[in-house]
């Protein structure tokens, strides 16, 4: 495990995007017409982020247990994930962003599951930020599938190998973790990955989460003394331990 001297600001964020359905219902609109505007949200975000140095960010967009919703708004998410991909890849691309899609593709339609391949092969070159999406994604359906992978290889099961199995090995462990629209859970999100992230909940609903919030949550993160099972008078001398994978 590799050691770094704390930062105030946190090098990988993750963000559970949540209040979008409140939002429109709030305005009278339609559930789906929230969702459009979490992707304003989201791509504002993802430059705000990058200005403020922000190196890794990690969404949840739909969650394993999202198709339980009425059948209208799973496929209006569906679609609207193909419509964001045409829309967003080109300035991600030129904006230096590498995106990751992260999540069970098989359930997927060929269409979907084509667009998120071509949006990954087009920004893998790209090194200034990596954004990765939770897309039909839950935290134990990665521990599981991580899992299987190490039980069909033969390999010994350790927290090291279960680690490098799961679908987030690329990045270090979120050291920030923010749930927007005022709920306290973590729904099945980075149930291994946030073993040690610092919490921050926020009651803006996504769509409207801005540069503020997230000033405000990088500087809830900065105040915060992160121990990982150490002392405080440990902290004072030497330098602090992290969870940190790779770079
Ligand atoms: C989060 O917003 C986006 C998804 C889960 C796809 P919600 O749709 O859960 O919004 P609320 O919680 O109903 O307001
Ligand atoms: C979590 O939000 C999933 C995403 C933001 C994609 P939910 O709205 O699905 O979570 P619950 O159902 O309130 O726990
Ligand atoms: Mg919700």
């Amino acid at each position: 495990m590799a050691t770094s001297s704390p930062s105030t600001v946190p090098h990988h964020v993750a963000i559970v995007m949540d209040g979008n359905g409140r939002w429109a219902t709030k305005r009278f609109l339609p559930r789906v017409a929230g969702h459009q505007q979490g992707v304003g949200a989201l791509s504002r975000c993802v430059k705000a982020c990058m200005s403020r140095g922000i190196a890794v960010l990690t969404v949840f967009a739909f969650s394993s247990e999202n198709w339980n919703r009425p059948a209208e708004e799973v496929s209006g998410l569906m679609e609207l994930l193909a419509l964001s991909l045409a829309r967003e890849v080109p300035s991600l691309k030129a904006n230096g962003v590498q995106l990751h899609f992260v999540g069970e593709r098989q359930q997927l339609s060929d269409k979907v599951r084509a667009g998120l391949e071509q949006a990954e092969a087009a920004t893998a070159d790209n090194h200034r930020l990596v954004l990765n999406v939770c897309f039909n994604y839950g935290g134990r359906w990665d521990i599981a599938q991580a899992a299987r992978k190490l039980a069909a290889s033969g390999q010994e099961i350790t927290e090291m190998a279960l680690d490098r199995a799961l679908a987030l090995a690329h990045v270090p462990d979120p050291d920030l973790l923010i749930r927007t629209g005022g709920e306290l859970r973590i729904s099945n999100f980075l149930l291994w990955q946030a073993a040690y992230s610092e919490l921050h909940f926020s009651d803006k609903l996504w769509p409207d989460f801005d540069e503020a919030a997230l000033d405000e949550a990088i500087a809830v993160y900065a105040s915060r003394e992160r121990r990982f099972g150490k002392t405080s008078g440990q902290l004072v001398t030497g330098t602090q331990p992290s969870t940190e994978k790779a770079a």
